[in-house]
């Protein structure tokens, strides 16, 4: 099959989907990317994903957060996880409890979760 994009400029396809709203990015605080690698996988990171976009409505936050599945960040022994940029902070999340506890004190409050944080990216780290 021929892609419609191989030959021409982006714009020659739009609008392809529809929706106006599949045309940018939505804007938001929290970039929240889930882990849906295989080894996440088998811990139900499936879930985490579900589970993260309902208590950030919960907490009446989901229209700053957006939460993207991914596949495989390489720490799969912390599975199931979670990324949060620009803050750069990765977490592991056993639990409904623990990523109740990642909403509402490190996304709603800003406070860090010490026993669930494992690693912040470099980027972070230089305070750039
Ligand atoms: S499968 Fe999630 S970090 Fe590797």
């Amino acid at each position: 099959m021929f892609w419609p994009f191989m030959g021409g400029a982006l714009d020659d396809t739009v609008p392809s989907l529809g929706k106006p709203g599949w045309q940018n990015p939505p804007d938001f605080d929290f970039h929240l990317l889930v882990c849906s690698g295989p080894r996440c996988h088998v811990r139900d990171g499936a879930s985490l994903s579900h589970m993260m976009k309902a208590e950030c409505a919960e907490a009446g936050i989901a229209a700053r957060c957006l939460t993207t599945t991914t596949g495989c960040m390489f720490p799969c022994n912390r599975g199931p996880m979670v990324a949060v940029y620009p803050q750069g902070d990765w977490f592991h999340l056993p639990d409904r409890a623990a990523v109740r506890r990642f909403v509402r004190e490190v996304l709603c409050e800003g406070r860090a979760l010490p026993e669930f944080h494992f690693h912040t990216a470099r980027l972070a780290r230089s305070g750039a």
